[in-house]
């Protein structure tokens, strides 16, 4: 099987598939995800999210649920057969939630495993669904990103979160490219993709448009084609934890950097303030939008839902 054939045609198919990444642990991602979830439902969406962070999950605790018999552990070491039979409800009208694992190693999976789960997450019977994914850039959680028509970049307005956020970003796109020139068979873009990784040693592909130009010349159909997939890739920058103005226009700021090196035009900024509500709906194991539904937090999350 050709493995860029496979993921290239996923990152083209999934309509209805939202992912929620942020490399930088604790920036907020299941937070979002699972609050996220019961704003889409509230407007009438059905809606499943997922618990991607295999290895550490704990998206279910933010519905409140303790454990759970079915998880996706059990689905990637095959004892359950289709994702859908482990959907579990929340109690929350029309939002159910795959739980995650907690196997040793299980973040590390298998290709061919990958695949099945990428695959099996295209299939599931709702309208949306939501990948909480795990922190970091791993090729798992890069490749499972990809499939999603919708990026939201979780960040916070510390550097080093959006150092990270850019760095993620960065590889994706790497990622992306290769997948594409791969499936094309163009090694001498695969070649000069490789270039570009070291932008100190080839200042001319230091940004993606000069990289683009230099590509054109060796294969401007491929290129184009590439292009365009990039093109398509718009991400929602969303800063959480907002206490000052500064903060917030931090978004804007990597905005720029995306623009700038990668070429990502499009990317949105939205904002999530910082709330203390957000704690005290924890320690009660109920989500925030059920718990305190205007506060700011809440009151974000549904602007974020309305504009998605
Ligand atoms: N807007 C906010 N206001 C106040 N506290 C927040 C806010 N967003 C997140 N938090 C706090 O940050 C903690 C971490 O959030 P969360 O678990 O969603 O992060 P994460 O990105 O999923 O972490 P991980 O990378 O470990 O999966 C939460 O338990 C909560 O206490
Ligand atoms: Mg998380």
């Amino acid at each position: 099987m050709n493995r860029g054939r496979v993921v290239y045609i996923s990152m083209d198919k999934r309509e209805n598939i939202v992912a929620i990444v942020g490399p930088k642990g604790g920036v907020g991602k299941s937070m979002i995800s699972a609050n996220l979830a019961i704003a889409l439902a509230r407007v009438g969406k059905k809606v499943v999210a997922v618990d991607l962070d295999l290895g550490a999950s704990n998206l279910h605790t933010i519905f409140g649920i303790r454990n759970s018999p079915d998880r996706l552990n059990d689905f990637i070491q095959n004892k359950v057969k289709n994702l859908n039979d482990i959907i579990l409800n929340t109690n929350i009208d029309n939002v159910g939630i795959i739980c995650g694992g907690d196997v040793p190693g299980i973040a590390n999976i298998p290709y061919q495993k990958k695949m099945r789960l990428i695959r099996h997450l295209s299939t599931l019977n709702c309208d949306l669904v939501l990948m909480d994914l795990a922190p970091g850039s791993s090729y798992n959680v890069v490749d499972i990103s990809i499939i999603a028509q919708k990026t939201l970049l979780v960040t916070t307005a510390e550097v080093p979160s959006l150092l990270n956020l850019y760095s993620f970003v960065r590889s994706t796109v790497f990622r992306r490219l290769t997948l594409i020139f791969k499936y094309h068979k163009c090694f001498e873009l695969l070649a000069l993709l490789d270039k570009a990784k070291e932008p100190d040693r080839h200042s001319r592909l230091k940004t993606m448009e000069g990289f683009f130009r230099e590509a054109r010349q060796t294969n401007s159909t491929v290129t184009d084609s590439a292009k365009k997939n990039l093109a398509g890739f718009r991400p929602f920058i969303v800063v959480n934890r907002v206490r000052t103005d500064k903060d917030a226009r931090c978004g804007k700021a990597i905005q720029n950097l995306l623009k700038e090196y990668l070429s990502i035009e499009s990317a949105m900024v939205m904002t999530i303030r910082d709330d203390d509500a957000v704690g005290y709906a924890i320690a009660r194991l109920r989500p925030i939008m059920i718990e305190a539904p205007n506060s700011p937090f809440s009151q974000d999350i549904r602007e974020i839902a309305s504009r998605l």
